[in-house]
């Protein structure tokens, strides 16, 4: 009698607690789904909203490609999402449906639902599809793939090559003769004259990661390695990218700059870029501090006895719209800010605060501003 007892209300216990489960389960079920569904709306719609509110943080967005490789793997990435889209709607749609409509009611324990076993149509069927569908995704993928790795440079195409240090880009145009940091300039390509630049993608110390998203996919720089990738972009202008491969502390602020002449001009900046630098006499003291520090270990300036290769050519600095790999604007007091103390603009930075006193920073400041 007693044992009877208990045995009941232990059934009881059991009986709430896997109705609780249920219930867990079909929360946990909805809170997923919604989450799938707002991240789904944010993609779609983070183009839209950039369009409506301006871009203050120049964020560049991959689905407003301007160059040739970007933009088919845009096209790529949109057959991919809508073919997935339409899968998950299916899915998600049946399981909502199952979810409400076989949910737990009063009375449902005195029966089972009737057990099915087997059914080869289903089966095949979902067996089939999605391989078919998957099909359909690799040859499109490696259509896309084998048209981009397959380009073939024409004789006269700008050739660059760009070098990842720990936290700048280190630019050489072999060909031309140039070396410049941190911006890369190429022509725009026009609809009759074709004109893709293309990189090679070298790497001085961990691996970094090329990534301008308006004009091509991200293309590792990998050390004791050669990779290769080109950009056609058609509009002349100023595209933002970075380095898109964790390579240390200052990996955020490894900004890289393309900037795209429209036609002539290209050929205007190779002349200006070409020349090694002048001696100006207006600054003499500040050469004299420049070339008695130890800058010239780390910065070559052509023409001159600084033949350092660990950071950046100055040798036309004063080109450039941005300073420490775009971590801030190349005007006079940000340049001297930044040569008092590095460490202050740039935390972990591999150029060390010189400990200089205001003076000897100004005559320095004086000296680069003649590095035009
Ligand atoms: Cu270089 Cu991250």
């Amino acid at each position: 009698m007693r044992s009877g007892h208990k045995f009941k209300s232990l059934l009881v216990l059991f009986r709430e607690g896997t109705a609780r489960l249920h219930l867990l389960r079909h929360q946990a079920i909805l809170r997923g789904l919604t989450l799938l569904t707002i991240s789904a709306a944010w993609i779609v719609t983070a183009g839209h909203i950039e369009l409506a509110f301006g871009n203050p943080g120049g964020i560049t967005n991959i689905f407003q490609p301007l160059s040739q490789p970007a933009q088919e793997i845009k096209e790529v990435s949109l057959l991919v999402i809508a073919i997935c889209t339409t899968i998950f709607l299916i899915v998600a749609g049946l399981l909502v449906y199952t979810i409400v409509r076989y949910r737990h009611r009063a009375g449902d324990e005195a029966s089972e639902p009737p057990q099915i076993y087997g059914s080869n149509q289903i089966e095949l069927a979902w067996t089939v599809l999605p391989i078919l569908i998957v099909f359909v995704l690799i040859l499109v993928t490696s259509r896309t793939i084998a048209d981009i790795q397959n380009r073939k440079p024409a004789a006269d195409a700008v050739h660059a090559t760009v070098i990842g240090h720990q936290w700048w880009w280190e630019i050489r145009y072999p060909e031309l003769g140039i070396i410049t940091a941190n911006e890369l300039h190429v022509p725009a390509s026009g609809n009759n004259n074709r004109e893709p630049t293309f990189l090679k993608l070298e790497s001085a110390d961990v691996a970094h990661s090329f990534w301008v998203p308006q004009l091509a996919g991200k293309t590792d720089l990998i050390p004791n390695r050669e990779n290769r990738m080109w950009i056609e972009p058609t509009q002349p202008g100023t595209y933002l990218g970075n380095c898109a491969e964790y390579c240390g502390t200052q990996h955020a602020r490894m900004l890289i700059r393309v900037i795209v002449h429209p036609p002539g001009e290209f050929e205007r900046w190779v002349a200006e870029q070409k020349p090694v630098a002048t001696e100006d006499p207006g600054a003499l003291e500040g050469r004299k501090v420049f070339f008695t520090n130890s800058c010239v270990s780390c910065h070559t300036v052509r023409g001159t006895s600084a033949q350092g290769v660990f950071g950046p050519d100055l040798t036309h600095l004063m080109s450039r719209e941005t300073l420490a790999s775009g971590a801030t604007t190349n005007t006079p007091a940000m340049l001297r800010a930044w040569i008092r103390n590095p460490q202050q603009l740039k935390v972990g930075c591999l150029m060390p605060n010189m400990q200089m006193t205001e003076k000897e920073v100004d005559q320095i400041v004086a000296y680069l501003q003649t590095l035009k």
